[in-house]
């Protein structure tokens, strides 16, 4: 049977020919642009993999029409966009490219860090207005970095690239999670519950991924925690804010501001947010580095090469669709 591949966005090298060289087929979406639901059905039918990003909506009717699909090999770290759940039960891989976007996406929270507080945003659109009036001492002042204390939700690969970064700005590092990470500790971080974190911090910077238990992480009673002088960034996922309750928090001065690469529903943002000055926001820029996006294609085309293959691909979300694939292998039906 011919080995035939959907990839739903352009992609950059080396995405597209190493795919080439795993398949009889490929059929790429040219445009940038995401693909409708039925546009997704149409073209998965029929596919033995296929290559999605993390804008795709990948839910069940996506993948009842992809029949007979043995991966889809998702191109982020983050894959709330696909239905695990539902690909396991019909026997469908699903992968991620963990860890070459890690030091972009440290880089990216730490252009929020220091963007927001030293008001960059508001400086250069002074600038660019002409209404610089001149250096005043009491002209656009923000929030100091070095010596504060930085709070991390989510302790996990880029959290700790956040905090290595801190140690340069000589920064109290705390953070929360559900266990503890020895590699921050080791960089001098402290593991606190999240109230106190939302209570001590000057930067809060969410690193969780978004499953049922964080969205919504931080929500009016989260924000009415942390210190009116504090920061908010969000370089992971929009939906663990809330972010109608965000704009309400900036509105009052209830934060000092909050720096924003992500969204709750993405590419649109809560209405008011975008008339709050005391923000710095992003449109989802944080492994939008020319290597790393090519890491993150070629990874998720080498997952995908060796799931056609028929065997494990290295970055497997679903590990338990294994023993389903041994089990139909074996002609035993569940
Ligand atoms: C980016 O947001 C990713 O999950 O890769």
């Amino acid at each position: 049977m011919s080995v035939r591949v959907f990839i739903t966005q352009p992609i950059p090298d080396p995405g597209r020919g190493l795919v080439a060289g795993c398949a009889d087929e490929v059929d790429q979406n040219l445009e940038d642009q995401v693909l409708s639901t039925d546009e997704l059905r149409a073209k998965v039918a029929g596919c033995t993999g296929v290559l999605c990003l993390l804008t795709d909506r990948i839910d069940a009717a996506v993948l009842d029409a992809a029949k007979g699909c043995r991966i889809f090999a998702n191109m982020a770290v983050g894959y709330n966009n696909v239905d695990v759940a539902a690909a396991t039960e019909r026997g469908i891989m699903v992968t991620n490219t963990p860890g070459v976007l890690t030091e972009a996406t440290a880089d990216l929270t730490w252009t929020l860090i220091l963007g927001i507080a030293r008001r960059v945003v508001e400086g250069d659109h002074e600038m660019r207005t002409g209404r610089f009036p001149g250096w005043g001492p009491l002209y656009l002042l923000g929030g100091d970095v070095t010596g504060r204390t930085l709070g991390l939700v989510g302790p996990g690969r880029i959290a700790t690239a956040v905090a290595e970064r801190a140690r340069g700005f000589r920064m109290a590092v705390l953070y929360a999670g559900r266990r503890p990470s020895p590699e921050i500790d080791a960089l001098g971080g402290r593991m606190v519950p999240l109230d106190e974190l939302l209570a001590t911090s000057d930067f809060v910077s969410l690193h969780t991924p978004l499953t049922p238990e964080t969205r919504h992480l931080i929500d009016a009673r989260a924000l009415s925690r942390m210190k009116p002088t504090a920061y908010l960034v969000n370089t992971a996922r929009g939906p663990v804010v809330d972010e109608a309750a965000l704009v309400d928090a900036l509105r009052s001065g209830r934060i000092a501001g909050a720096g924003l690469d992500v969204y709750e529903d993405e590419p649109k943002m809560a209405p008011g947010l975008a008339d709050c000055p005391n923000t710095l926001l992003l449109p989802h820029l944080g492994s939008a580095t020319f290597a790393t996006r090519a890491a993150m294609a070629r990874i998720a085309a080498e997952n995908l090469c060796v799931a056609l293959r028929g065997d494990r691909p290295p970055n497997l979300v679903n590990p338990e669709v294994l023993s389903r694939l041994s089990g139909e292998a074996a002609g035993i039906t569940s």
